[in-house]
């Protein structure tokens, strides 16, 4: 299977994701990776592994509806059968929704719809989590749609929330469970040779 993901930060879902392609733990590849941010690690991530990485974003294309169609374009181009959103901080726009519809996948370390939606992002979601009271928390997979964290859920899973974490040490093990719950998904999906409900 061909993935292109599109990662704007860090991009430690994409490393694994890209590792597990290597490691034929997923029998998939990582053809290209898109990035609204230039100097992203996610971009210098994609160099490193011999990827093509493509900045998509303000600079060269001013309005959404022009980086909507670069999207596209470049995802057409890759002849890409799913897209992956690794830490993707934008909207898509309805052109690449359109063209890759039912094969945009997004993940969010939360249990959506719990915590998640436009500015709930990265350690707000597990202070939100905690300064709640509940005793678990997961990460979500769903199909992507035009907002943010929002649509049908693909697969979740459940990560306990200690009596003494804290914001940031729930997030850093709930993002090493999303790491390998990727990688869980994309083999399931890859196994079915369609998108399965799980
Ligand atoms: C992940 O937790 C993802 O769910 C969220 O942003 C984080 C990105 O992490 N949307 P990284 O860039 O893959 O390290």
């Amino acid at each position: 299977m061909r993935l292109g993901v599109l990662a704007s930060h860090h991009g430690t879902n994409l490393q694994a994701i890209i590792d597990a392609c290597k490691n034929n733990e997923l029998d998939a590849k990582v053809v290209v990776v898109i990035s609204n941010n230039f100097l992203s690690k996610s971009i210098q991530r994609a160099k490193g592994a011999d990827i093509p990485a493509y900045a998509i974003n303000e600079a060269y294309h001013p309005t959404s509806y022009l980086r909507d169609i670069a999207i596209q374009t470049v995802l057409d181009c890759y002849a890409v059968d799913l897209v992956i959103l690794a830490g993707y901080m934008k909207l898509l726009g309805p052109e690449t929704l359109d063209s890759y519809k039912d094969k945009v996948l997004n993940s969010h370390p939360s249990l959506l719809p719990k915590y998640g939606g436009k500015g709930l992002y990265g350690t707000l979601v597990h202070r939100a989590v905690i300064e709640s009271g509940d005793d678990v928390t997961g990460v979500t997979i769903h199909l992507v749609d035009g907002q943010y964290d929002h649509g049908e859920t693909i697969a979740q899973c459940f990560v306990p929330v200690l009596e003494d974490d804290t914001a940031l040490t729930l997030e850093e093990r709930v993002k090493e469970r999303e790491r390998r719950f990727w990688i869980e998904t994309l083999q399931t999906i890859i196994t079915c040779g369609s998108i399965t409900r799980m």
